[in-house]
């Protein structure tokens, strides 16, 4: 795309970065590539697919819903619990143990490789009552959906309040929507990293 741009520029953002200057000086091609794989796949297709994932989980569950309808302020944590739910992101990147530690009788060896998995964090019965549940009015909801630590995700007020946002609006706007899948259960798109799904078909009268 960017290869492409260059040569035929248009008036999208790839063109403004890529004809973007600064007291003469442009961004490189690493910065470039940097800055669009940020704004793509950190950015956009997390927050896509909250959005696409929060639809979802709201009109499998009727009487939250219709809870969400009567409190709209309820908008904040059904957004907490849907990350926690349909967590968009599903493991973190690569880790690689400094020293040798022992998590639950787990041996790992220095320079041993981890990934977390923050689908399945984000539905221990250890931490969450009931986690199979999707409760948007859950009160202790500590999920990891951004992450942890100096990593913790940098998008997270971003991405929260354009889920709010749209999520509310979506209900608003669309009083009368409900599921209409070809199979009983959702078609997800094949991927390891992201939860999003490949279609939402709906029906609206
Ligand atoms: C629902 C939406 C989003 C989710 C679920 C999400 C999830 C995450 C997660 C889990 C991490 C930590 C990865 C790790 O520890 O290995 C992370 C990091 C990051 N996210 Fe997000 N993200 C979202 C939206 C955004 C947005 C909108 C932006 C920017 C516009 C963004 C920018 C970043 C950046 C720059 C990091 C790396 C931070 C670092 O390593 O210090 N994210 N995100």
């Amino acid at each position: 795309k960017i290869f492409y741009t260059l040569e035929h520029p248009t008036n999208d953002l790839v063109t403004k970065l890529i004809q973007a200057e600064v007291e003469g000086e442009h961004l490189s091609k690493k910065e470039l590539f940097s800055m669009i794989f940020l704004l793509i796949i950190a950015g956009h297709e997390t927050t896509v697919n909250l959005i696409g994932n929060g639809i979802l989980a709201l009109l499998e569950h009727p009487q939250e819903l219709e809870k969400l309808k009567e409190n709209p302020e309820l908008i904040k944590p059904a957004v907490e619990e849907i990350l926690r739910f349909y967590s968009p992101v599903e493991l973190t990147t690569n880790r690689w143990a400094s020293e040798k530690i022992i998590i639950n009788n787990k041996v790992i060896s220095k320079g041993d490789m981890i990934v977390v998995s923050i689908a399945s964090v984000n539905r221990d019965e250890n931490i969450f009552d009931n986690p199979e549940e999707l409760n948007i009015s859950r009160e202790n909801n500590p999920h990891l959906a951004f992450g942890r630590g100096i990593h913790f995700c940098l998008g997270a007020p971003l991405a929260r309040l354009e889920g709010q946002i749209a999520l509310s609006t979506f209900f608003q706007r669309i009083s009368n929507v409900e599921l209409n899948l070809k199979s009983n259960t959702p078609i997800w798109r094949p991927s390891y990293l992201m939860r999003g799904l490949q279609e939402l078909p709906v029906r609206i009268s």
